[in-house]
Order: structure tokens, then C-alpha cells, then sequence
């Protein structure tokens, strides 16, 4: 099987590796990549959002299977163009990459579904904000309503801030606060069947004991030991199924990969957000567990036969990834740091890039991430740090406590 991949960033790069071990493929282009996966790749030059582009490449390389990393190019419509061209491609439709695309419209197909989730008042005026504040009381949820790349929601129990950033979004949604632990947890579907994958746990906030603003993910582990038995089973029930049906029911199914990001309330798990794509840096710890060849896996449900798919098979142990950023980041990042040590199993490149010199250097706020498997989590843990340990970047920061709480096991669920 010929595989082009999309994207360039550390998800793209997690699942050109595991496209790459697949025996099924014997050819692996990514468009426009990045020099980590330019180890398992070929990469081509593409603007990613650009439909008609990726799909000429596509035909241009005779590809058998298209996988469309990041939300940006599924929401512009590329996965439309790609199957225009008669290509299986795994990635909604920009209709259905609404989900992840539109606050509003995600909030719209929970509702008609019956989805647990944060109750929501939808706010285009100051008035609006003001009086959906004070309904839901603090702490406050805005997010911004459109693609904010993981960076437009502020949680704050201050009511300035709450209306800061409202003023500066324009049109947002306040929804209700949800307590609780978060979990990503990422479903493949042809629109029909659904196969979840390994439910695993980000970390949003820049700094130790989850302070400071939100980032696009500091780190990740998996499995999550603490999470009750029935979650994946429930969540499919009340949340994946009933998703999918009304998608489909509206005429536009959603096929690609579901990303459900929940909270664990009282009240059971109840939808933080819905993405259209694989998350970043979960990819990295789910993909590292994952024994089931993936480009097989993204072709049945590219071509709508998940249902004849096997089972699901996994390694034993647990995953950590931990993401090694830029000086400044999340704030805008310094680039152009020289970065040693970037070049061994685990080191997933996501902001890098090659200098003129050849020197591998920084190209964005999060610039890798590490990751490692062990036999449980304190032991993943321990070889995913003492990796971190062997890379080298002026200025860069990361999270000391990724999976620290679950090694001890001391996260729980509200009661
Ligand atoms: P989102 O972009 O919707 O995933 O939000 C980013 C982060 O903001 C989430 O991962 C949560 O940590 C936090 N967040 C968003 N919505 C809520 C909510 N309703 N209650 C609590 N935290 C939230
Ligand atoms: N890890 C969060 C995201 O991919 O949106």
C-alpha cells in the first residue's frame, strides 16, 4: 500500500512511524513533514490546506491510502478533494469537521443527540457574556468559537478576564464549568462502526500542578488505571453512537477519527470538546501502544469496512510522552535554537526544521516531545525523563510532573 500523510507536526510525525512499521505499506510520502519524519518518509512540499494541491499529490504519487493529520486542512475540505480524485482518505469531510471546526455547531449536534455536556449560552455582544456569566458563576468557561489551535479557551474565575476574552473573540461560547479529571479519548469510524482506541490523559497547562495558561498539550500517558472499567464502554453509548447517528442523519457523516475530550464529573463523563482529528501529544503514547498494523486500521475506515476489521490489539505497559518547548511558549516562541540529541527512537519532531548548515533547530513553540514505554507508568515515566535528559535546546521548558499523579495513584473522581 502507498500511504500519504499530511501534516508536519509531532502527531503527524507519531503516525508516520507507525504507518511506517505497518509490513502492509511499502511506500510512506508525507506532505510537507518535518525532518523527524523525514527518517521514516518521504517528505514532498505541499501547502496542507490547499485541496486541490493535496489531492494532485495525491494522484501524482498514486497513493492508495491519503491520512490527513491536523484539523486545518479537514475543515478547509481536503479529505472532499482527495475521494473526488477516487482515493480512500482517512478524514472527515469539511461538513462534518464542523465538530471540531464550530463551537457552536459541536454544542448543536450534542444537543439533537442528547450528548452529556457542559450546559452553554452561545454570545455574539458584551450583554450576552455578561448575563451568561452570572448565570453559570465561576469558574468561568469562554472559548472562542472557531479553530484556535487548542489556545482559545480561558478558564478563570475572573470576571474581567472572563470578559476580556470575550471582548477580544468576538463571538464565543460560556458554558458551564465541568470539575473533574480529563480524558482524550480517540474513536476510528467509517461513520457507522466505531473502534475506540486506548483512552489516555493530556496535560494542557503549561507549568507543574497544571499552572499557568493552556497549551496545546504539554504531555501524555496511557493506559489510565484509575478510570472506571465501564468508561469506554459508556461513552460509546451515550456520547460516540449517538454522535455518528445524528451526523449521519443530517446527511453529513463524520468518518476519520473522533476525538471525544471529557471530563470525568459526578455525574458521569461529559463532553469537554470534540475534535476531528488525532490529538497531539495523545497520538504519541496511544500510537506507542497500538500492536495492530495502523495503516490497515485508517484504510478499513477510509473505505467503510470497520465492521469485517479485527479486534483491537495492544502491548502490554504504559506510554508517557513528554513535550520539550519553546523559550517563551505559549507566549510567541524564540526560534531558531540549535537542538542536539533530537536524532533517536522517541524523540517525536514537531516544531523543528533544518537549517541551511544542516543544524537541526527550533520552528515553533512546541518542538518535540519524548516518548517511552516501560512496564508500568513509573517505568515509562523514568525512561521518558531521563530521554528528555538527552536533548539539548537553549531556553526550552517541559513539565516535570506528566503522569506523576497516576503513578501514585492519586487522581480521582469527584464524588
Ligand atoms: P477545549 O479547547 O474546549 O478543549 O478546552 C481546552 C481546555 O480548557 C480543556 O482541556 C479543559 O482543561 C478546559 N475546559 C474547557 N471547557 C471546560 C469546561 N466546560 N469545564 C472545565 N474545563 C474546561
Ligand atoms: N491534546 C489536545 C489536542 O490535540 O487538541
Amino acid at each position: 500500500m502507498r500511504v500519504l500523510l499530511i501534516g508536519s507536526g509531532g502527531r503527524e510525525h507519531a503516525l508516520a512511524v507507525s504507518l511506517a512499521a505497518d509490513p502492509a505499506v511499502d511506500q510512506l510520502i508525507a506532505a510537507p513533514g518535518n525532518p523527524g519524519i523525514a527518517q521514516v518518509a518521504t517528505l514532498r512540499p505541499v501547502t496542507a490546506t490547499d485541496p486541490a494541491a493535496v489531492a494532485a499529490l495525491a494522484v501524482e504519487v498514486a497513493a492508495d491510502l491519503v491520512v490527513i493529520g491536523p484539523e486545518a486542512p479537514l475543515v478547509a475540505g481536503v479529505a472532499d478533494a482527495v475521494r473526488a480524485k477516487g482515493i480512500a482518505c482517512f478524514g472527515p469531510s469539511a461538513a462534518a469537521a464542523r465538530l471540531e471546526g464550530s463551537k457552536e455547531f459541536a454544542k448543536s449536534v450534542m444537543a439533537a443527540a442528547s450528548v452529556p455536556t457542559a450546559r452553554y449560552r452561545a454570545c455574539s455582544s458584551p450583554d450576552e457574556v455578561s448575563a451568561a456569566l452570572a448565570e453559570f458563576g465561576p469558574p468561568y468557561v469562554v472559548k472562542n468559537d472557531g479553530l484556535a489551535a487548542g489556545k482559545g479557551v480561558v478558564v478563570t474565575s475572573s470576571t474581567a478576564e472572563a470578559l476580556a476574552h470575550a471582548a477580544e473573540c468576538g463571538q464565543v461560547v460560556v458554558e458551564e464549568y465541568l470539575p473533574g479529571p480529563e480524558v482524550s479519548l480517540f474513536v476510528v469510524t467509517d461513520g457507522t462502526t466505531a473502534l475506540p482506541l486506548m483512552p489516555a490523559q493530556d496535560f494542557k497547562r503549561v507549568g507543574d500542578d497544571d499552572e499557568g495558561p493552556n497549551t496545546g498539550g504539554m504531555g501524555a500517558y496511557a493506559p489510565l488505571d484509575w478510570a472506571p472499567a465501564d468508561l469506554v464502554e459508556r461513552v460509546l453509548r451515550e456520547t460516540v453512537e449517538p454522535t455518528l447517528a445524528e451526523m449521519r442523519a443530517m446527511g453529513t457523516p463524520f468518518a476519520g477519527l473522533l476525538y471525544v475530550g471529557l471530563a470525568l464529573t459526578p455525574g458521569g463523563p461529559k463532553v469537554i470538546e470534540f475534535n476531528a482529528r488525532f490529538g497531539d501529544p495523545e497520538t504519541q503514547v496511544v500510537l506507542a501502544l497500538l500492536a495492530t498494523p495502523l495503516a490497515g486500521l485508517l484504510h478499513a475506515a477510509a473505505t467503510g469496512t470497520l465492521a469485517s476489521h479485527p479486534p483491537l490489539t495492544w502491548y502490554p505497559g504504559a506510554a508517557v510522552t513528554v513535550v520539550v518547548a519553546s523559550h517563551n511558549y505559549p507566549a510567541t516562541p524564540r526560534t531558531g535554537d540549535v537542538i542536539t540529541g533530537a536524532e533517536r527512537p522517541g524523540v517525536i519532531h514537531a516544531g523543528t526544521s533544518r537549517r541551511a548548515d544542516g543544524a537541526l533547530v527550533s520552528a515553533g513553540g512546541r518542538v518535540l516531545s519524548v516518548t517511552a514505554t516501560g512496564a508500568d507508568l513509573p517505568a515509562a515515566r523514568a525512561a521518558a525523563y531521563a530521554l528528555v535528559g538527552d536533548v539539548a535546546l537553549d531556553g526550552a521548558h517541559h513539565r516535570t510532573d506528566i503522569a506523576l499523579k497516576a503513578a501514585r495513584g492519586e487522581v480521582t473522581i469527584p464524588a
